[in-house]
């Protein structure tokens, strides 16, 4: 099952300036949960893997990029059509793949952050072909309210 999962603020917001504009340890700490799950198979775009800056452990590290310069501890991919050879898959961004990627994925794992950071990425518009599987209650840390939701897609 390919999933995508991403914090968003407001506006659908994921990053300004090349990085991620809040910090939320306790969402960290869900993320790190979900994808360790599932398979333990992470794929992200070079740029978000530049930004983490070193391969996530406990997971099984795919970096999408037309380069071939080797990354210690993760798995370069030079195309999208991977997405079809593994059965799970958390695509973890950033917004070039999220972009590609959306219309395969079957679940995704949101965390809603309510402000408006005016970031200058964002996540795809997913209003139409998901339906609410699962939603926490509202979180609060570092002044921030946030919650999560797990989205599934209307069968086609
Ligand atoms: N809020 C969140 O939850 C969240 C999550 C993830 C990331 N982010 C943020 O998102 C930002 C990065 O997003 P981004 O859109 O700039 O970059 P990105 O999607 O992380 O990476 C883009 C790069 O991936 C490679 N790529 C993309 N599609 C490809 C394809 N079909 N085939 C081969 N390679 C492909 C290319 O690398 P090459 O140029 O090497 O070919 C491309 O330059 C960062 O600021 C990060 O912090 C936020």
């Amino acid at each position: 099952m390919i999933r995508l999962i991403v914090a968003i603020d407001n506006r659908r917001g994921i990053a300004k300036n090349g990085a991620i504009p809040w910090d939320l340890p306790d969402d960290r700490r869900f993320f790190s949960e979900q994808t360790r799950g599932k398979g333990g198979v992470i794929l992200m775009g070079k740029r978000t893997y530049d930004a983490i800056g070193h391969p996530l452990p406990g997971r099984r590290n795919l970096v999408l990029s037309k380069g071939h310069i080797p990354i210690p501890g993760a798995q370069i991919v030079n195309n999208l059509s991977i997405l079809n050879t593994l059965s799970d898959v958390w695509v973890i961004g950033g917004a070039d793949v999220y972009n590609q990627a959306i219309s395969q994925a079957e679940e995704l794992y949101l965390t809603h952050i309510e402000a408006d950071f005016g970031c200058d990425q964002f996540f795809p518009d997913y209003s139409e072909g998901f339906i609410q599987k699962w939603h926490s209650e509202i979180k609060e840390q570092n002044g921030l309210k946030f919650w999560n939701e797990v989205l599934e897609r209307i069968s086609r």
